[in-house]
């Protein structure tokens, strides 16, 4: 195996720009959020049933944006209770927005908010030394799995933290996106690696562990990404890619090669003079360990 090409999730402003360049041009947002408004609160009715309170955790929450539709339809469901929420999120640049954003939202005052400046991992060692027996109703880890080292363990922590009756969503791109096959495609190469739900379904069914699934349809416009030295297309592909400055650091070869699959019919439709790439996400919806 060729040595890795340098992470694009280690210089968190770049990664910002390319989330927020790439967010603007795909649906995958607005189908989660729809997930959250129409599927999400049959989920969540019975969570934390006849409580005064629920104890939440967001793991990668980022700028929090999903996070409050997440909580809003969690009262809604169980009005008038409080809710005790730990944010994680290593980037102090996104948890200062997501600050921000609750600083102007006066109805979240029944939410308590922990801010935690920390990785998943960082976040269960401090869990484990002062010896935390507070259980958790609902969980949360949005796009973020990708990111962890190993995605099996940090399920099962997370898993364990379950009161009777709590939730762990999990929502990744899909084995069957065009993200998915990108990936899949350049395992063992340079392209940094990065899990789907489809390696996530194999390890809980590996384990024996229940899950439910849902998967909704999204696409990214990608078209800029054919342009060279296009800015935009720069950045999408280092979203895509998830390396720093792809183009600029991949063999002319690799970059061919990227660029190619990423417009087969595999991954991308062409329309209307328009690539658009496939942003198919699967949620996974876990329950307490019994
Ligand atoms: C793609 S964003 C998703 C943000 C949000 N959950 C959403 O769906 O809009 C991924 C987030 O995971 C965070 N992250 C990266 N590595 C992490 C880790 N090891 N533990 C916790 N969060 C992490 C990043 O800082 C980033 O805010």
């Amino acid at each position: 195996m060729t040595s890795p090409l340098k992470s694009l999730i280690y210089d968190d402003d770049r990664y910002q720009k390319c989330l927020d360049h790439f967010l603007e041009r795909s649906s995958e947002q607005q189908c989660l959020r729809d997930f959250i408004r129409n599927t999400l609160p049959d989920i969540l009715a019975s969570v934390g049933k006849g409580k005064s309170q629920l104890n939440v955790i967001g793991v990668g929450s980022g700028e929090g944006i999903v996070d409050l539709e997440l909580l809003s339809q969690l009262c809604q469901k169980h009005p008038g209770v409080l809710v005790d929420n730990e944010v994680v999120d290593p980037s102090s640049q996104r948890l200062n927005d997501y600050k921000a954003m609750v600083a102007q939202r006066p109805d979240l005052e029944h939410i308590t908010f922990t801010w935690n400046k920390m990785t998943d991992s960082e976040f269960e060692e401090q869990w484990r030394q002062k010896n935390i027996t507070k259980k958790a109703d609902f969980i949360h880890m949005l796009h973020m799995l990708y990111y962890v080292k190993d995605p099996g363990a940090t399920i099962s922590f997370f898993q364990s933290l379950l009161d009777k009756n709590g939730k762990l969503l999990i929502a990744l791109s899909s084995g069957e996106s065009g993200k998915g096959k990108l990936w899949g495609n350049f395992r063992n190469t340079e392209v940094t690696q990065r899990v789907t739900t489809a390696d996530i379904k194999s390890l809980l069914d590996a384990r024996g562990v229940p899950y439910q699934s849902y998967e909704f349809q999204a696409h990214t416009d990608i078209t800029e990404c054919f342009t060279e030295g296009d800015q935009t297309g720069e950045l999408l592909l280092d979203l895509l890619t998830q390396v720093l400055d792809f183009s600029g650091t991949a063999s002319p070869e690799l970059r061919q090669r990227v660029l190619r699959l990423l417009r087969d019919p595999q991954c991308s439709v062409e329309t209307g003079g328009r690539v658009l790439f496939n942003g198919n996400t699967e949620v996974i919806v876990l329950d307490a360990l019994s």
